[in-house]
């Protein structure tokens, strides 16, 4: 569970986030939308502690969120590399057969050995994708992570993230896809004027 309690967030002058009381509940998918720069963004990363809040409180046990950022990062090195360091680094064991599935899944299987920089934008993607839930951590923010991948495989981020949930876990996600959000969550929301306002259930 995540309290967001009186929390606003300005930069310069500009108020981006005013929102005075909100709960995200573990085992519940929750779609952010809004327009560009309405503070989406800004909202996960201030979930996941990457920006500060300026004023309010958060409950939240950091230690177990992951945040897929908007624009991915990687390691230079290959797709594999990508997929096994993070977590050699933070010495958290994986499992390679889960990771190879998740390769086939995406069709991305032979991509393993290539260079991360001569992936397409799409494929980036599916390899973000793929570290994230590679986390098996509780809480899981995403930031438009189909926004470059195709249609049959978002349906397939859409079938992982419901399995996902059905475990527990609580997902945020944001997006422009206004069908997948209906499709996928139980709270759509959407940021407006900085304010986090429920669209439906
Ligand atoms: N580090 C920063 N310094 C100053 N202004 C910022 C900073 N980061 C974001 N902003 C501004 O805050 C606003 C919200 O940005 P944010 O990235 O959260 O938008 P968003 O809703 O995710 O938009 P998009 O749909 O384009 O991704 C924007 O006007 C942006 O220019
Ligand atoms: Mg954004």
């Amino acid at each position: 569970m995540i309290k967001v309690m009186g929390l606003k967030k300005y930069y310069g002058e500009k108020l981006i986030l005013d929102i005075p009381n909100f709960t995200f509940e573990k085992g519940k998918i929750y779609s952010v939308i809004g327009k560009n720069g309405a503070g989406k963004s800004t909202l996960i990363k201030i979930l996941s502690g990457i920006v500060s809040l300026d004023e309010g409180k958060l409950e939240i046990e950091r230690e177990n969120t992951i945040l897929s950022p908007q624009e991915p990062m990687f390691f230079k090195g290959d797709v594999w590399y990508n997929l096994t360091e993070p977590f050699k680094l933070c010495k958290k064991k994986i499992s390679t057969d889960k990771l190879e599935k998740l390769l086939k899944k995406f069709e991305i299987d032979y991509l393993k050995k290539a260079s991360i920089n001569s992936l397409s934008g799409g494929e980036k993607a599916k390899v973000q994708f793929i570290r994230t839930v590679l986390y098996e951590k509780d809480c899981i923010f995403l930031d438009e992570p189909t926004a470059s991948i195709d249609k049959k495989s978002s349906f397939l981020v859409e079938e992982i993230l419901l399995e996902l949930k059905k475990m527990g876990k609580l997902i945020v996600i944001i997006t422009h896809d206004h069908d997948q959000a209906r499709r996928i969550s139980d709270t759509l929301l959407e940021i407006d004027e900085a304010k986090l306002l429920k669209r439906g259930t």
